[in-house]
This record gives C-alpha cells, structure tokens and sequence, in this order.
C-alpha cells in the first residue's frame, strides 16, 4: 500500500516560497510502502465521535489497533477508560491494550464536555458492562515501547487533547523518527469551535500540541476545516439502521443523539471529526492536503488554543535600521504539517456507513 499526503497544490504554493528541498524531504517521509496493515495507536478522549472512530477502527482491515490510549478531555481520565473497554469489549476485541494515561493537561485545569457527548460521554446509552481489563501500562509508556517495538511502522492516531503524545515524546524523544506518522483530529486554519479562534482538541491542551507540531514528525493536521464538511444527516443514520447489530444499533443512537444536538444548535449535521482522522489514516487519499507551518498560540488573551498556520511557509526579516525595522527579505519557514483542506466527505461517510452495517 502506498501511503501520500503530498498533494499538487502544497506543492506548488510551497515550491514557490518556501526551501523545495524541505518540502520534498517532507512528502518523501510521508510516501512509504507499507506491508499489510497499517499499524495503529489511537489516543483518546471517549467521547461519542471517538466511539465511532474506536469502532470504525476495529472493523477496518486496512488497520491494525496496536492500542488504544486514553487522556481526558471529553470526560474525565477515569470515565474515558471505562467507556474505552466498553467500547472494546462490544467490538469483541479484548485483544487491544487499553491504558490510562495523563490525568490532566500540561498546565491548565481540564476542560470536559458532557454538554456535548452526554454525562457518560457516550450519548447517556449504557453499554454492557466490559469484559476486557485495562492494561496496567501508563499510556504515554505503552506509546514508548510500541513505537520501538515496531520502528517506522506506527501511526499515532491522537483523536483528543496531545497531553499524552507530548508526554511520551517529552519522556523519550527517541521516538519521533521511529514513529512513521501522525494523523492528528484537532486545530482549525479557518475559526475555531470552542470560540472564535480555537479547535477543542488544541484548545483542550496548548502546550501539549505545540510540543507535538514541533516533535519533528511528518503531521497530518485533520481540523475542523475538513471534520465542518462531513456531516451526516437524518437520511444517513436511516441508512444505518436498516441494519441491526450492537455496534451497528450503538452507532445510530449515539447519532441520533448528535443530530438532536446539531438540529437544537442550528447545525447542518453531524461532523465526523475523529472518525474522519481515522478515514485518513485508513485511505489518506480521502483529503486533499496542503503542507504548511503550524504553530500553537499559547498565550494569546483572545487565541490561546488557536493552530497559526502559516499558507505561504515564508515570514518577512525585519533588521533595525534608522530607528526602525526594515522589511529586508522573504525568508523560506519549514512546513510542519499536511494541513488537510478538502475532503471527499460522502465516500468518507459512506465509508463509515458500510463498515458498521451489520456489525
Ligand atoms: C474534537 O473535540 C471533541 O469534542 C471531539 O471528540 C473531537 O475530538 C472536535 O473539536
Ligand atoms: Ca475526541
């Protein structure tokens, strides 16, 4: 299988401004072949879209779910694992490390959002109890050992806050060119969801995200600009449940729970965020991407949160001169992403869709 996020179009914006030597390193990191299966970790905040995404996963044969990790953010640490080996244990898939991981965000109090993913953070449906037992590894750990476990295999698929991807590569920077890629769910080029400015996933841990956008790793950013335009209607989730089955029958309550949410928000639909990031990584030729320099504001009164990606990969050199700064020249900056910007989202959906049928 062949792997690439190097579209035409971040090619020629880039080739135009910015070193066309970086950017070739870059898609040349990111164009791999891969035997079998692509071999996944999924970090998570569960959550109702991470539900699915953990779903979708498990029934894709294009991937293989070396782990599932989970970090706060939707919900509590404590509750995220719970419904992670609920979720787990109803795809019979016992065979999956789960493992807790951070408790809190690097450096500001957590964020929680029953408000959207209901008080269990599953759409209030009670999943069966769980057969599976949690690994007892620490996450960010479990990250470490996989990663040199399996060198260049390992995609991160962080669908939540980065707190515990920041964590393993803060503890072991060994990693980062061990790792062969990272499809990130989070940020926004075009406005955020939390406010004006910044995605809940980002907003949710800054400093942890701004750690991993420079690890140095090849980045695919799958942000609200693609997750707003996969929105799965009424017509959709009655498509789903001409079909029974408990993932199946899950699926379409937990979207039916999100469509209530959208229609009562004014929302056209429902955004398949996380379960997009997973569609990537699974077919990474369901975005069309642009390579760009993200950087993580941490400190701005009206931004904090906010990804600032740079479109041209240039920035102006100002020297002093005469009292003042003078424009001197246009320097290249070395993109750090694959920003996805279009999405086929109806394949993607329809995608979503035939997998969970019956399941
Ligand atoms: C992201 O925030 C969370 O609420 C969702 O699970 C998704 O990961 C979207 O902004
Ligand atoms: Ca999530």
């Amino acid at each position: 299988m062949i792997l690439t996020s190097c579209s035409t179009s971040s090619f020629i914006s880039a080739h135009r401004f910015a070193g066309l030597a970086a950017l070739v390193l870059l898609c040349l990191v990111t164009t791999t072949a891969a035997a079998g299966p692509r071999k996944v970790i999924i970090d998570t905040d569960p959550g109702t879209d991470d539900a699915m995404a953990i779903l979708l996963a498990l029934n894709s044969p294009e991937l293989d779910v070396k782990a599932i990790t989970v970090v706060p953010g939707n919900v509590t640490a404590e509750q995220g694992l719970d419904n992670a080996l609920r979720l787990v244990s109803l795809a019979g898939r016992c065979d999956i490390p789960v493992a807790h991981g951070a408790e809190h965000p690097l450096n500001q109090k957590l964020v929680t959002a029953e408000f959207w993913h209901g008080m269990n953070g599953l759409a209030n449906i009670e999943l069966p109890a769980s057969k599976c037992r949690a690994d007892t590894r620490f996450g960010p750990d479990l990250i470490i050992e996989l990663v040199h476990k399996y060198p260049r295999e390992i995609t991160l698929v962080p669908i939540g806050p980065e707190t515990n991807i920041a964590l393993a590569v803060a503890k072991d920077p060994s990693i980062v060119p061990l790792v062969h890629d990272v499809v990130i769910m989070g940020g926004s080029i075009s406005g955020g969801n939390v406010n004006a400015a910044a995605e809940a996933n980002i907003y949710g841990d800054p400093e942890a995200a701004q750690i991993v956008f420079n690890a140095g790793w090849p980045i695919t950013m799958v942000g609200l600009d693609v997750g707003n335009k996969t929105l799965v209607s009424r017509a959709h989730i009655a498509q789903l449940a001409r079909t029974d089955g408990p993932e199946n029958d899950f699926v379409v309550g937990v979207l039916n729970f999100l469509e209530d949410l959208s229609e009562k928000y004014g929302y056209a639909g429902v955004p398949m965020y996380d379960p997009l990031a997973v569609g990537t990584a699974i077919n990474p030729a369901l975005v069309t991407t642009q390579a760009m320099r993200v950087d993580v504001e941490t400190r701005g009164q009206f931004t904090r949160g906010e990804t600032v990606a740079n479109r041209s990969n240039t920035v102006e050199r100002n020297v002093p001169h005469e009292g003042r700064l003078w424009i001197e020249a246009v320097d290249p900056v070395m993109p750090n992403a694959h920003v996805a910007v279009e999405v086929k989202a109806e394949e993607f959906i329809q995608m979503f869709l035939n997998r969970l049928a019956g399941k």
